[in-house]
């Protein structure tokens, strides 16, 4: 199929992330893809911003997962995981236990990000129901989060900027906080107190606290102090209420460690993981939790197992998928990677902090986010990230970029110019 083949067929079949079908806005169909480029069907290449949505880390098409993929294809794509188990699954249960410090005892395979928060959360509410505490029905989440797009995880994103208020009343009803307002690099403002305060009055229906830690993604690319994390351990644990770090979008080394959480003091009991798991080559995602939660989970005062098990679960491709981008991980020189892809987009970005339509600019590890005054409009600047050779989709006022890990110096410094000259060309003349 030839370019606007494709085009006129996909406006007649499919549909697309939260885009209108009546009147969608324009997709560029790619054919292939190669380290950070993306190539199109017209013979256009354009450098990777985004790394599909947090995912591609190590770029596309990469040869060493390739044919990790292509070995393991050969021996057998699925089977079910219901008394029967495989190596790629062992194998990746001890490396995420390895590469996570040895804080995380089980893990649980399952299909998605979002699909791996409902997994934490039913673990949490079990966790609670096999002490005997049915009352525990509510997950206290926070303003500005994202924690996915099934219903549970819905009822766990920012209550008023979010889906949220579009289904408010199918949702369960969950307790909200504000976001921490201290900056990443900035003083800690005791943002917990309001916290402390609703768990004060509320630790009686609360089974877990759920939290992106140091930044929240798509509910607003916003990156807070680390001390946050280690109060919001202290009142989880004077409560007895667990904590679940939804690590979907930060694990994997984005925000220059390994998993966000260690740039605090404290491990949580429970972690999902998802998007770069695989190195974005396909849908997998994991919650790993303590031995102690899962004793208390799987105890004989309630059904005696963690009553979840999708037909996919623990998937040999995937898991042998993540084994790869797991031993690729482990071969960079993470500390240097990221100084260079942080150090880079400050010197970049940073000068975006004069534009007078700009109101913030935010950068940690492999995240570059420039926070306008006003809303972008896709339609129109979409063209101009074009024009310029890159591929970067933002959303609401946030143009963001989350590179793959290998990008090379040249593409960066393309990338964070273009961005630059971009968003001048569309907002300077307003
Ligand atoms: C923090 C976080 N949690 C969960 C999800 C949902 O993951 P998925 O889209 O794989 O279902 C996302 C997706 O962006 C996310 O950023």
């Amino acid at each position: 199929m030839n370019f606007s083949e494709i085009i006129e067929k996909d406006r007649r079949f499919l549909l697309h992330p939260y885009d209108s079908s009546v009147n969608p806005i324009d997709v560029l169909p790619v054919k292939g893809g190669g380290k950070e480029f993306l190539y199109l069907t017209d013979g256009t290449i354009l450098i990777d911003g985004m790394s599909s949505w947090w995912s591609v880390i190590h770029g596309y098409n990469n040869k060493y997962i390739n044919d990790a993929l292509k070995s393991q294809i050969d021996k057998i794509s699925h089977v079910m995981f219901g008394g029967l188990t495989h190596e790629p699954a062992v194998k990746l249960a001890e490396n995420l236990y390895k590469i996570s410090s040895c804080h995380f005892d089980k893990f649980f395979f399952c299909d998605s990000g979002s699909v791996s928060v409902e997994v934490a959360v039913k673990m949490a509410f079990q966790y609670h129901m096999a002490q005997g505490n049915k009352y525990k029905s509510k997950i206290l989440s926070f303003c500005g989060a994202y924690h996915g797009d099934t219903f549970m995880a819905m009822s766990l994103c920012d209550p008023i900027n979010s889906m949220h208020k579009e289904f408010a009343n199918v949702l369960h009803k969950n307790i909200f906080a504000p976001r921490p307002k201290s900056k990443f690099d900035d003083i800690y403002e005791n943002d917990h107190l309001q916290v402390e305060e609703i768990l004060e009055k509320h630790s009686d229906e609360i089974a877990a606290v759920i939290i992106e830690p140091i930044v929240q993604g798509a509910g607003g690319m916003w990156l807070y102090h680390p001390e946050f994390l280690n109060k919001l351990r202290e009142l989880c644990d004077r409560y007895s209420i667990l904590l679940i770090f939804d690590e979907v979008a930060t694990g994997f080394g984005r925000t220059g460690k390994m998993f966000a959480f260690e740039h605090s003091n404290i491990i949580p009991d429970i972690i999902c993981l998802g998007k770069a798991i695989t190195g974005g080559y396909m849908s997998f995602a994991a919650v790993g939790t303590t031995q102690k939660v899962i004793d208390v989970v799987c105890s004989e005062s309630g059904p005696g197992a963690f009553m979840h098990g999708p037909t996919f679960m623990a998937n040999p491709l995937a898991c042998e998928c993540a084994n790869a981008s797991i031993t690729l991980l482990k071969s960079y020189d993470t500390q240097k990677v990221m100084s260079f892809l942080q150090n880079t987009m400050k010197k970049y970005f940073f000068e975006a902090k004069e534009f007078d339509f700009v109101k913030d600019v935010r950068v940690l590890g492999s995240i570059g986010v420039i926070e306008l005054k006003e809303y972008i409009n896709l339609r129109t600047i979409t063209p101009k990230f074009v024009q310029r050779g890159v591929w970067v989709r933002p959303f609401k006022n946030l143009v963001y970029i989350m590179p793959p890990y290998i990008i090379c110096e040249d593409s960066l410094k393309k990338l964070c110019k273009a961005v630059l000259e971009s968003i001048w060309e569309e907002f300077s003349k307003k």
